[in-house]
């Protein structure tokens, strides 16, 4: 089993972002994966897939329940553990326990992503048990000079970085170039997913951007990438005969209400 750690220096540069999308991304290719929160101080999974409140969550785990009845399947098709985001559950954070719970999950995956804090502390708890360490960062010299510090750390641990991925790209002249990012950090930048609107759009939504917007050059970035971490050719979807509009309305399951609008539009 792949475990994938999504981790950055600088908090805000897009991780839950990606490991959400990420995930959806290798499902669509037909991976079994399981998203999991591992940011026991913020975690946001939940909300961006528009639930606080989940029943069960890591922490019910911790506390003894067994790891497997505290997987949900959202509507996306995505299946995650989430966390609990309540304060008065901060202290039960217990991560070499969450490393040895998350183990248990081996049959039932054969990838586990998970989404961490920019607590370096944190991720480097829980990048110990990782086979891929995935770093996000975005272009500018303050994350880029954070996710350096993280790298740092991370090589004294003797611990592997698999790549760097440059969020929220813009391609202005304010941003850093990817070939500079690339030779300042010495690592290879495994991909570049643009700033996009639709990544805010989906974020009010309450979906991932990659199932709420198929068309987009968000979702196809994180295509892209999921297809080059498990070496298959990417395909780009054909577009539907449809409106961007439509098909968000359906994903969401609002199809029916949405056509009686046009209809009435067309009266
Ligand atoms: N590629 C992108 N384009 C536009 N907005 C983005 C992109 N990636 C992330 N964001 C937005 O940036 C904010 C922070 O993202 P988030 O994934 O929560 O970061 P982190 O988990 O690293 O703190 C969110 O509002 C998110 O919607
Ligand atoms: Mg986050």
């Amino acid at each position: 089993m792949r475990t994938i750690v999504i981790a950055s220096g600088k908090g805000g540069v897009g991780k839950t972002t990606f490991a959400l999308n990420i995930s959806l991304a290798l499902g669509k290719y037909g991976r079994q994966v399981i998203l999991i929160d591992g940011n026991f101080d913020s975690p946001h999974i939940g909300l961006m897939l528009g639930k606080s409140n989940f029943e069960e969550t890591i922490i019910s785990a911790l506390e003894g329940k067994d790891i497997t009845e505290v997987v949900y399947k959202h509507q996306s098709g995505v299946k995650v553990i989430a966390g609990n985001i309540s304060l008065e559950h901060r202290h039960k954070k217990d991560i070499p326990k969450f490393n040895k719970l998350i183990r248990k999950l081996e049959e039932y995956a054969e990838a586990l992503v998970i989404d961490t804090s920019s607590d370096t502390a944190d991720s480097i708890e829980i990048i110990k048990h990782a086979t891929d360490v995935i770093l996000i960062t975005t272009p500018d010299f303050i994350s880029v000079t954070e996710t350096l510090k993280l790298m740092k750390v991370i090589e004294q641990n003797n611990q592997k970085i698999v790549g760097v991925i440059v969020n929220k790209y813009s391609g202005k002249e304010y941003d850093m170039k990817i070939e500079n990012i690339q030779s300042l950090i010495g690592q290879k930048v495994i991909g570049v997913v643009p700033f996009h609107k639709n990544v805010m759009e989906s974020l009010k939504l309450k979906y991932p951007v990659v199932y709420s917007h198929p068309q987009s050059p968000a979702t196809e970035a994180f295509e892209k990438i999921a297809c080059n971490m498990i070496g298959v050719e990417y395909k780009k979807d054909e577009p539907e005969n449809k409106t961007k509009t439509a098909v968000v309305m359906e994903k969401v399951g609002l199809k029916k209400w949405y056509e009686n609008l046009m209809e009435e539009d067309e009266d």
